[in-house]
């Protein structure tokens, strides 16, 4: 039940097509997409309209996670765009309940995202309503930077969590995510695992996918 999110932010963004189907033929159940306000995260990235695009081409679950402020303003265009899960990071909303029921009201699985030092506190109360949530395993805004190894008890902390409410709430993690750090965050309980660098800077993207799935199950 792993699946692996290819971050087409380490992508070559000249050829994002391409690229978007080699990891689709790979396998992948998820496309990971990183959007940037140079607010929240101090980078800029890509819109809904690259998002309608890509839509156009893959069948794949369009993940978008967004690290934006102010994101309930621009929920409705992604999903019209066509993101099928979106992620909101906690620390941009102020009434969390409420957005979390916009992205579901607009027809997208919810998910919500806490950067390292957010306590998993933040999610009392809303847990249960949440289709994901994603451990931030690095200090978003770049990709290729390297794996926090405290956000392990982190992830294993939130899954005891979810096993007590009985929820089928789902972990993701991103950032610096690759075939030396898998194992161990896969038996901290994370299901579904982001990796942008592990995958498009590997000379084979299909390679990569593979050696990542074979580690997270050793
Ligand atoms: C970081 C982004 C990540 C990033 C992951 O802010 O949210 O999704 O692209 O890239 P790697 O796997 O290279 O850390
Ligand atoms: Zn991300």
């Amino acid at each position: 039940m792993l699946k692996i999110a290819p971050s087409i932010l380490s992508a070559d963004f000249s050829n994002l097509g391409q690229d978007v189907e080699k990891v689709e033929n790979a396998g992948c159940d998820y496309l990971h997409i990183d959007v940037m306000d140079g607010r929240f995260v101090p980078n800029i990235s890509i819109g809904p309209v690259v998002v309608k695009s890509l839509r156009e081409k893959s069948k794949l679950t369009f993940d978008v996670h967004l690290m934006i402020i102010e994101p309930e303003k621009y929920i409705n265009q992604f999903v019209e765009a066509g993101a099928d899960l979106i992620t909101v990071q906690v620390e941009t909303c102020p009434h969390l309940d409420r957005t979390i029921h916009q992205i579901k009201e607009a027809g997208a699985m919810a998910c919500v995202a806490l950067n390292p030092s957010t306590p998993l506190s933040a999610l009392d109360y809303v847990l249960t309503e949440l289709d994901m949530v994603l451990i931030m395993t690095v200090n978003p805004g770049f990709g290729g930077q390297a794996f926090i190894p405290a956000m392990i008890p982190k992830v294993k902390d939130l899954s005891e969590r979810i096993q007590r409410v009985k929820s089928k709430t789902l972990i993701q993690v991103d950032g610096g995510i690759n075939t030396s750090n898998i194992g161990m965050v896969a038996k901290a309980g994370a299901q579904v695992f982001v990796a942008g660098s592990a995958i498009f800077n590997h000379e084979n993207p299909v390679i990569a996918i593979k050696e990542l799935k074979d580690a997270a199950v050793l």
